[in-house]
């Protein structure tokens, strides 16, 4: 489509009341730190919120070695690059996971997200603004570290899900991510999830550490806890057999918490009226 024919299309689109009606609930999945579980814990809820009926959509925005595609054993053909360059639509790239959760393939695309020009943001937001009215939760797994990526991706969602473990040098990790996000970004609010924990009382002891750092270094940043998933290796068993945890085993300990988050997040999203629009889309492409 010529740019003239993409505005045309968008100045249509973007009255504020498109057909669809409710935007998705946008989460981010973020840590600071590699293998605490970011990936697992995106992908396992995501087919978790399919199974209880939602439209789910997961954008892989981490580029390691250890992918969605790898960890599902998909390979997909097409990417956001081709959507970039105009051959393919954003529904033609999308790959159906587990339980018809879909998944926005990684590449290298994802890494020019924050630095394209006018014309290919307004391109990609009028193929969004299509996609959007279909999905009920968009959920972004992110990237290890604290780059210009993860940050802006962090700046897109609504939410911020960070994920830590017991492990000390999670949570320096996570707090420094915190500390960029509130400090130069004003973001406030963040949801913590503590991932391979021994037990609950465990997990609000991280919490309540990364907290207690927070209010005093950061002053009025909040930090509500979401929850703690346990060690269970079922998800390393799974892992190894590139399938999700939560379809080889719905009743493992660790599925039934991150299926317990799935309806929380499900409860809080029926009770937001959902009336904002295209929020994520142009906060995703800073438009
Ligand atoms: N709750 C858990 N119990 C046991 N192992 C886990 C758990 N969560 C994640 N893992 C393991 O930790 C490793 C890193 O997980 P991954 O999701 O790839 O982390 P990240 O995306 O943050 O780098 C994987 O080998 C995974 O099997
Ligand atoms: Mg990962």
């Amino acid at each position: 489509m010529t740019q003239a024919g993409t505005l045309e299309k968008i100045m249509r689109n973007t009255d504020g009341n498109s057909p669809g009606g409710a935007s998705p609930g946008v989460f981010s999945v973020t840590s600071g730190k590699g293998g605490v579980g970011k990936t697992n814990i995106t992908t396992n809820l995501a087919y978790c919120l399919a199974r209880r009926g939602k439209r789910v959509l997961v954008i892989d925005a981490d580029l390691n070695l250890a992918n969605i595609d790898i960890l599902l054993g998909l390979a997909p053909k097409y990417n956001i690059q081709h959507v970039l360059s105009g051959d393919k639509t954003l529904a033609q790239v999308l790959v159906r996971g587990p339980g018809g959760f879909q998944i926005l393939p990684a590449s290298s695309g994802i890494l020019s997200l924050a630095t394209l020009d006018e014309a290919q943001k307004l391109f990609l937001l009028s193929e969004m603004e299509e996609m959007a009215h279909d999905l009920d939760f968009l959920l972004i797994d992110t990237a290890a570290g604290i780059n210009d990526n993860v940050i802006y991706f962090n700046l897109a969602a609504q939410e911020r899900l960070v994920v830590l473990t017991p492990e000390p040098t999670s949570l320096t990790d996570a707090y420094a991510l915190i500390k960029v996000m509130t400090a130069n970004h004003g973001i406030d609010r963040f949801r913590v999830l503590v991932n391979m924990a021994g037990s609950k009382a465990e997990s609000m002891a991280v919490y309540r550490k990364l907290a207690m750092t927070a209010e005093r270094f950061l002053g009025s940043v909040s930090l509500d806890y979401l929850g703690f998933i346990p060690m269970d290796s079922k998800i390393t068993g799974a892992v190894r057999q590139q399938k999700l945890m939560a379809e080889l085993f719905p009743d493992s300990r660790a599925t039934r918490a991150i299926d317990g988050l799935a309806g929380r997040l499900i409860e809080e999203y029926e009770k937001s009226d959902g009336t904002d629009d295209n929020f994520f889309w142009r906060g995703m492409l800073n438009l």
